[in-house]
């Protein structure tokens, strides 16, 4: 199992005075790593369909962008390009370890692991991110630039390529495999293979209040709530006609309010939305000769093994009942089954006694 390995500092530390704030260079966080998949089994994954990758090279100076399924990658040289491929954690279980030693973080906060295999001087431009980084160095050397949190002018280098004005680093390190640069969002970076690297980051990803609220409005229609309409009887004579006054103002805020002051809603609302993928999972057909007696015995001999990037969450609030949400779906098992519950969305393997309640 890898294991985070922190010389400089505590994990406390990392958390009070990193995580959110600022970059920091982890050198051997990861002591004699090896790269978790191999670039042939990488180029073959950015061939299906369901998986999401890109070519990031450059063609007479000017960026250029592809996205995947690729056919082939015979019109690369030997130099100067990228082959990113998202979610790698969903569709390879070596990969999906690199998750584990990251736990100090709730799962809901995570994103995938992106790995991207570079060849000498390829790297996909400087840019700025919206979501915290742990970009892990594999096999290859790479220089990194990291340069200030502030106000940096973005540009499109290409339709698929938002890139950063040229910045001043407050970073600017060599990273060799087993090394961890942690970069929090809004830091303008870029990274340049040295030489064949292959480097595997592992995002956090933050919601804005505008997703938030646009999934609330959407679970609220979905599920036919907060129909209630507006209400004042007992009015008194209204002044002036076209003043929303404070009065009205606090009953409109009320309204609203009413529907973030359920708990159970939203509970609901944002497990749903939070165990929701981004990315398709490796999902096996359902095995319909199996019954529940037949799941049981099995479990005894094989413990459940969830499926790299399944996203499974429980909420105080609503955990009582047995509630979780998984991929989008919330599931009640009923009062007894709370255990059980918390222990399937706590561990990625389930034995038979956690599930026995
Ligand atoms: C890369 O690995 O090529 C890009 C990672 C990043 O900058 O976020
Ligand atoms: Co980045």
């Amino acid at each position: 199992m890898l294991k985070l390995n922190l010389a400089e500092f505590t994990l406390d530390h990392f958390m009070q005075h990193y995580w959110q704030q600022k970059p920091v260079v982890i050198r051997q966080g990861f002591k004699q790593f090896q790269d978790l998949i191999s670039p042939e089994d990488l180029a073959g994954l950015a061939c299906e369909e369901e998986v999401y990758s890109g070519l990031v090279y450059k063609k007479r100076g000017k960026w250029q962008a592809e996205t995947g399924p690729f056919e082939s990658y015979d019109h690369l040289g030997k130099t100067g390009w990228s082959l990113i491929v998202q979610a790698v954690n969903h569709w390879s279980p070596e990969v999906a370890e690199l998750v584990k030693p990251f736990a100090f973080i709730p799962k809901w906060r995570l994103d995938d692991v992106m790995i991207s295999y570079s060849t000498p001087k390829g790297g996909v431009g400087p840019h700025i991110d919206l979501y915290d980084v742990f970009i892990c160095q594999g096999s290859g050397r790479r220089q990194w630039r990291v340069g200030a949190r502030g106000e940096h002018r973005q540009c499109a280098a290409h339709a698929a390529l938002l890139h950063v004005d040229p910045f001043e680093a407050i970073i600017d390190v060599e990273l060799l495999p087993g090394d961890i640069l942690y970069i929090p969002p809004g830091f303008p970076h870029d990274g340049v293979s040295l030489e064949t690297s292959m480097s595997f980051s592992v995002g956090f990803r933050g919601k804005s209040a505008c997703d938030m609220l646009s999934g609330l409005a959407d679970h609220v229609i979905d599920k036919e709530l907060g129909s209630t309409l507006f209400s004042d009887p007992g009015r008194p004579i209204h002044k002036n006609q076209g003043q929303i006054n404070a009065s009205d103002f606090a009953l409109i805020k009320a309204q609203l309010q009413s529907i973030l002051d359920d708990d159970t809603l939203v509970a609901d609302f944002a497990g749903s939305f939070l165990s929701k993928t981004k990315c398709a999972l490796d999902l096996q057909p359902l095995d319909d000769t199996m019954d529940e007696a037949d799941l049981l015995n099995t479990l005894k001999t094989q413990p459940l093994v969830r499926t790299g990037g399944l996203r499974c969450f429980y909420v105080d609030a609503t955990v009582g009942e047995g509630a979780c949400y998984v991929d989008g779906e919330r599931h009640a098992f009923g009062l007894k089954a709370q255990a059980a519950a918390i222990a399937l969305c706590d561990h990625d393997t389930v034995s038979h006694a956690q599930l026995r309640t």
